[in-house]
């Protein structure tokens, strides 16, 4: 008996790691929203994955996903250039990002992530600090 709720312990134990956001794919959105209107060179990498540099038009997106590792330890960071600045971001952060799909609009000031409660860019975040 005994045997047997351990079994059930560890079935569900398992089961929750499976179905949880370790091993769901994520997909991260860039949109390119700076004001006034500039193309965008993004350049995403993570420890293991180097996404390319793209540029973006105003308004135009792209998108990438990934399976995020079981240890949380999953993050992405990219480089944003435009006439006169260079910013880097952590667009993808397991420990601070609970989303699987996470859509982010590139401003001046920083990314903001979308908010599907709000249905609106709220979630606003400041560049990377330079070293
Ligand atoms: C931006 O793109 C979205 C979706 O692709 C579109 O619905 C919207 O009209 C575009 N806005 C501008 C200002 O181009
Ligand atoms: C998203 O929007 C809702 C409704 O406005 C708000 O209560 C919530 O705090 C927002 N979430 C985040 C993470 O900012």
């Amino acid at each position: 008996m005994d045997k047997l709720i351990i079994l059930l312990l560890i079935f569900a134990l398992i089961s929750t790691i499976c179905e949880g956001k370790f091993w769901g794919i994520t997909h991260v959105k860039i949109i390119n929203g700076l004001e006034p209107p500039a193309d965008v060179t993004v350049h995403c990498k993570s420890k293991d994955d180097d996404l390319g540099a793209r540029q973006l038009q105003y308004n135009a997106s792209f998108q990438f996903q990934f399976r995020p590792n079981f240890w949380g330890s999953t993050q992405f960071y990219c480089s944003f250039v435009w006439p006169k600045q260079i910013q880097w971001f952590d667009i993808f952060k397991h420990s601070r990002d609970d989303c699987k799909f996470c859509t982010w609009i590139v401003k001046t000031g920083g990314p903001c992530m979308y908010n599907y409660t709000s249905e609106s860019f709220d979630q606003c975040h400041p560049w990377n600090k330079k070293i």
